[in-house]
């Protein structure tokens, strides 16, 4: 019982859209399955989110569903049972202090563009003053379409709407191209950076880590690790949108506004954080860096041989973050991540010492479910200054929300006492 309510006063700390009022636009593309798992997340950071679904929506996915987890009434109709209007709809168009419509379909683009009413989400549009935000998702040649086209340039440049672009991959129907619904954690990070406003991160440089390095064997094989990458993206993601100037060195391909610099190997890593450190406040290392690479790497495949046996010789690799430790700066900070199968307290604090951090993320990877490739975990924060703070299981965004927290307060206390 103790412990239950533990978990939920850990977890009510993320709440950045607390007091915000939400419309979830919806509209009839395959893509509305995803809603559910986006008005989860904006009510999880404590939007008060009210759906509205067109009549095509309503054969993806149903308002229950999302009744269900907005914890609101959904809204589909513009007329109740009796045909009455019911004006409702407009107050709370009024009141929202966003409107998000994702997914937007090709049709959904065209009735915005023209002013069309015909559904109750075009009119609450209309009838709102609120920023409206809009997530294409649609069939690659689709999106190319012309009509398409003028009808997204109408909407950015002439009503100033927000278009969440749409990433590249392969679509529902098994064509590839750029049409995929941005991700939940892209939409709400762009909702949160309209909404919040984050004065301590403005400006600042941070560069962040993401991925497992893959050390090469030869021409096909690797050494790699389960890292997935979301803690980093998500970290990336979290300080953009507070409007910091973000660099993501990854070994995962992302599509992002911010800069990406994609690496593989250990050494590429250094080589691309070496090159920023000097310009970053902070550096975030959440990749899993690998500890040791082959000795030489065959320019051939390796072939199968008679023998049962094969030697792999491996040597060190260098330590990023333990060399960066040793040059940092006053006013640079520097968080470290650190993955434990055992003694995750003591190994997580004398890495914190040794490598000269402020701050480093400790998580226990023998804990089924969460952690590497997991969109949730649970991890323990220690600072230099000795304060240890537990979050128990929950999404990496929140992690990381709570991380730009604390860099924030970082900043804010650097600018307090500047170094001399
Ligand atoms: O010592 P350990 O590998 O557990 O430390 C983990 C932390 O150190 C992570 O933040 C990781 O990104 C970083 N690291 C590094 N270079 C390495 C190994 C780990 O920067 N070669």
């Amino acid at each position: 019982m103790k412990r239950a309510r533990k978990r939920e006063e850990t977890f009510e700390k993320f709440n950045p859209l607390e007091n915000k009022t939400i419309l979830l636009g919806i509209s009839g593309g395959i893509a509305a399955y995803k809603a559910c798992d986006l008005a989860s997340m904006l009510r999880r950071s404590g939007a008060d989110v009210h759906a509205v679904l067109t009549k095509n929506a309503k054969e993806f996915i149903t308002p229950l569903s999302l009744q269900t987890i907005t914890r609101n009434p959904s809204h589909c109709e513009q007329y109740g049972a009796n045909g009455e209007w019911r004006p409702e709809h407009i107050d709370l168009a009024k009141r929202a202090d966003l409107i998000i419509i994702a997914p937007a379909t090709a049709d959904m683009l065209a009735k915005l563009a023209t002013g069309i009413c015909d559904e109750l989400l075009t009119t609450m549009v209309l009838a709102s003053k609120a920023k409206v935000m809009i997530a294409p998702a649609m069939n690659p040649t689709m999106m190319e379409h012309p009509s398409v086209v003028h009808n997204l340039e109408i909407l950015q440049n002439r009503y100033r709407y927000e278009v969440i672009p749409p990433e590249f991959g392969e679509v529902a129907c098994g064509d590839w191209g750029s049409g995929k619904m941005a991700s939940v954690e892209t939409i709400v990070a762009a909702i949160a950076s309209r909404l919040v406003s984050h004065g301590a991160m403005s400006g600042k440089h941070i560069m962040v880590t993401a991925g497992g390095t893959r050390e090469p064997i030869d021409p096909v094989r690797f050494i790699g690790n389960r890292s997935s990458g979301k803690m980093g993206i998500a970290m990336a993601d979290a300080a953009f949108a507070r409007g910091a100037d973000v660099t993501l060195v990854s070994t995962v391909e992302v599509d992002r506004a911010y800069p990406v610099i994609l690496v593989e190997t250990a050494f590429e890593m250094q080589e691309a954080v070496e090159g920023e450190f000097d310009s970053c406040d902070a550096l975030v290392m959440t990749a899993a860096v690998a500890d040791f690479r082959p000795l030489s790497v065959s320019t051939n495949k390796i072939k199968k041989t008679e023998s049962e046996d094969i030697n792999l010789e491996l040597t060190k690799n260098p330590d990023i973050l333990d060399l960066l430790g040793r040059v940092k700066k006053k006013h640079q900070v520097i968080i470290g991540f650190a993955a434990e199968s055992e003694e995750l307290l003591s190994n997580a604090s004398q890495k914190l010492k040794r490598k000269n951090l402020d701050v480093i993320v400790g998580n226990d990877i023998t804990v089924p479910d969460i952690g590497f490739g997991s969109d949730d975990n649970a991890v323990v924060i220690l600072s230099e200054d000795g304060t240890r703070e537990n979050l128990t299981r929950m999404p990496k965004r929140a992690i990381a929300e709570h991380l730009c927290d604390l860099l924030a307060s970082k900043f804010a206390a650097m600018e307090k006492t500047p170094a001399r």
